[in-house]
């Protein structure tokens, strides 16, 4: 697995503002498109193009433009909802599929309750929007699911990861670099004894959607 900590001014600067408490959910949603659109950049680094034969006003030429299959994003519900926006703005031909996965409290294990994946994702370069890396569970079950169905590689985009979740995602696809990528605004200290992510910003799906 390939990690990536953007350390920018602008995601810094972002990433404060989206973690104060006083941040209202307009602004919370509005900060966590502009994040991804940020991390998104460096996150397509190795996206695949094409050579296709162009024409500009001056003169035929070669372009190189995304090429088929074309890259698929998923969100995971609900809190991945809120990233969306900001991936598909900067690649609006990319097609999108959805996942929902639910923890069991007591053995922990991620489930799936909503699978709205593409029949065919074999060879596919997948995208897959997460805001928190808490324990890693959820990620991993997603990542499992599109490796097995033949996704070719597999990018995580998140805002913040807890020092637990990163060690269990390194765990299990450590030894698939070409593989898997985790790309994350910032890496917090530890997870609390509620599974929040410390300092974090709370629950990104409440905050997203006003319900906190
Ligand atoms: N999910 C969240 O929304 N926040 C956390 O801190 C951890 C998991």
């Amino acid at each position: 697995m390939h990690t990536l900590v953007i350390d920018h001014p602008l995601v810094a600067h972002k990433m404060s503002r989206l973690r104060r408490e006083q941040t209202s959910s307009a602004t919370f949603r509005l900060l966590t498109e502009e994040l991804v659109t940020l991390l998104a950049y460096e996150a397509t680094r190795g996206l695949e193009v094409g050579e296709v034969a162009i024409t500009t006003p001056v003169s035929p030429t070669t372009g190189r433009e995304m090429s088929e299959p074309l890259p698929l994003v998923v969100p995971i519900l609900r809190a991945g909802l809120g990233m969306l926006n900001g991936m598909v703005r900067l690649m609006p031909t990319a097609e999108v599929g959805f996942l929902g996965l639910v923890r069991d409290e007591e053995s922990l294990i991620a489930s799936i309750y909503a699978d709205r994946l593409p029949a065919d994702i074999d060879n596919r370069q997948v995208f897959v929007l997460d805001p928190m890396l808490a324990t890693g569970g959820t990620l991993i079950a997603a990542i499992d699911i599109l490796l097995d169905r033949g996704a070719k590689d597999v990018t995580a985009i998140c805002l913040l990861a807890a020092p637990e979740g990163l060690a269990r995602l390194e765990k299990a696809y450590g030894d698939r670099a070409e593989n898997v990528t985790l790309v994350i605004a910032g890496l917090d200290e530890r997870l609390n004894e509620k599974g929040y992510i410390v300092p974090g910003l709370g629950d990104a799906g409440d905050r997203l959607y006003g319900t906190v």
